[in-house]
């Protein structure tokens, strides 16, 4: 396979493609109207044959991991085909998928079956009564009984995605820490971006990672882990004598468009160069039209900003977030 690269040389190989816009949780920080998780847009997104295609163009073209986001992508009622269609795909050899695991408990062993390779979910408590508060009703113990039937299951590495939120869940950070004493979970801390539910409120939750350094060095001595961890954005420590690792996500105080790998494509048919830009491309209309389905990739990684010219400073990065869809939206 040829490499698919962009015009700064970048290697495109991860495609992160939404299903679904619906949630079945409703976070306070995450959409702007709370009250709509459970409802499609108007549109209405794709159908399963339509992600099946977008995916097959893009292995095709060289991308070789494909990531399903949402909303919550086990809430689509036909979950299941589009893993199994992805995971048949030539060329793809990482399928994983973002969940905040509410539906894991029973759906770990399927989605296995189905060729799924494994699961980040999305968990920014680990106390019952703040969990329900944070996502507006959902019970932790679901969540927690998905962590280990994805565990039971071999749906690994078993990512764990915290978004840290000043007052909300800091308390929580040497809890959430020592998790990868005694599980083999990488736990990844994520700092809190100024789109979505509370994008006014912003600097009220947003707190820089380093707090989570400063804990973790309390609890025991830290040691980075070297290599690029499939191009992603964390970098990532471990604990002397852990069994997982720790994980930061620094969207704001540092950046990583250097080593951008993805395009984003939204459950609505549009695909998205770069996360921080409102550029979008509609493949709708090429939905049937293979050659043009191509075209269209490529010309997103042609948009793909120069990554010699993103915002070098946080706030000037947060002022690129301004009037941005919600990472619901997006698919994260
Ligand atoms: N900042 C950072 N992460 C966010 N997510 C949702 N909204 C935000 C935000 N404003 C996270 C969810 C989930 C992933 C899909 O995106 O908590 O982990």
């Amino acid at each position: 396979m040829r490499k698919l690269t962009d015009q700064y040389g970048r290697e495109i190989t991860y495609l992160r493609l939404s299903v679904t816009e619906k949630c079945n949780l409703s976070c306070f920080y995450c959409r702007s109207d709370p009250g709509k998780c459970g409802i499609e847009p108007v549109e209405g997104s794709l159908e399963v044959k339509d992600y099946l295609k977008i995916g097959r163009i893009a292995a095709g073209l060289g991308i070789n991991r494909i990531r399903l986001t949402g909303g919550e992508p086990l809430v689509h009622p036909d979950i299941l085909e589009i893993v199994s269609g992805l995971a048949n795909l030539d060329g793809i050899n990482d399928l994983s998928l973002t969940t905040n695991g509410i539906l894991l408990e029973k759906m770990a062993s399927q989605l296995a079956k189905a060729g799924l390779n494994r699961v980040n979910i999305s968990l920014d408590s680990l106390d019952e009564s703040n969990f329900r508060q944070i996502t507006n009703g959902g019970k932790l113990a679901s969540t927690l009984k998905g962590i280990d039937r994805s565990l039971d299951e071999g749906l690994k590495p078993v990512k764990i995605n915290v978004v840290l939120l000043k007052g909300i869940n800091e308390h929580e950070i040497e809890n959430f820490v020592r998790l990868t004493l005694s599980r083999e979970l990488d736990v990844r801390f994520i700092e809190y971006m100024p789109v979505g539910g509370q994008h006014g409120n912003w600097s009220r939750y947003f707190l820089p990672l380093d707090r989570v350094l400063e804990i973790a060095h309390t609890i025991a001595p830290l040691s980075i882990v070297e290599g690029n961890h499939g191009g992603g954005p964390a970098r990532y420590c471990r604990l002397e004598g852990a069994i997982g690792k720790l994980g930061l996500i620094s969207p704001l105080s540092r950046h990583f468009c250097d080593r951008c790998n993805r395009l984003r494509v939204t459950s609505d048919g549009k695909v998205k160069p770069c996360l921080f830009s409102d550029q979008e491309l509609d493949l709708r209309p090429h939905l049937d039209h293979p050659e043009q389905l191509k075209n269209v990739l490529l010309e997103a990684i042609k948009r793909k900003p120069d990554p010699g010219k993103s915002a070098s400073n946080s706030l000037a990065r947060m002022k690129q977030f301004e009037g941005k869809r919600p990472m619901i939206n997006i698919g994260g």
